[in-house]
């Protein structure tokens, strides 16, 4: 696919900011990762089609792109689950145990070293501090908080969600 048929994928319609600011820095160098975070700001992650769009206009190659994108943890390649569990991992979480909260996220959901679900219902994000150290450990699954966590509570509140997705799905 050429470079013409690509940004007829990506048209300035529905994403102008990348597209603007692809035009304007793809001289420049250090522009990368700029427009990568530009990408997954505005798509949630950087698909190929995005990857090989960023890759035609900056000349750079996708296996460069490819590097930076994994090298650093910032990027994603696949879309967000439609659970975002942010795990803090920052002090206050960090001493009471979110490591093992962590590898409990990780048993339960099946994670097996990937960040989102097969099936792509639920992403596992680390996070430094979510603003309640009192409530350590803490997750929050979209916009609601679930603080003092137990390995008990933890996967009872996993449970929660997978329950009401399972439910959801027969009645459709
Ligand atoms: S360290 Fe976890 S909420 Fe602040």
């Amino acid at each position: 696919m050429n470079i013409v048929e690509q940004s007829r994928e990506i048209t300035p319609i529905n994403f102008p900011k990348l597209n603007t600011e692809l035009w304007r820095y793809r001289d420049e160098p250090g522009r990368l990762i700029p427009l990568l975070q530009s990408a997954q700001e505005t798509y949630g992650y950087i698909s190929e089609t995005t990857i090989k769009y960023i890759s035609g206009v900056t000349r750079i190659p996708e296996s460069e792109i490819y590097s930076v994108i994994t090298f650093y943890k910032q990027f994603r390649l696949r879309p967000l689950g439609k659970y975002l569990i942010r795990l803090c991992d920052g002090t206050a979480c960090h001493v009471n145990n979110a490591k093992t909260l962590k590898e409990i996220v990780e048993d339960e959901l099946q994670l097996e070293g990937n960040d989102t679900t097969e099936d792509g219902l639920f992403t596992l994000e680390m996070v430094a501090c979510l603003g309640c150290c009192s409530l350590a450990p803490v997750i929050m699954v979209n916009d609601q908080t679930y603080g003092r966590l137990t390995p008990q509570k933890l996967r009872k509140t996993l449970r929660k969600y997978q329950k009401q997705e399972k439910t959801e799905a027969k009645s459709q």
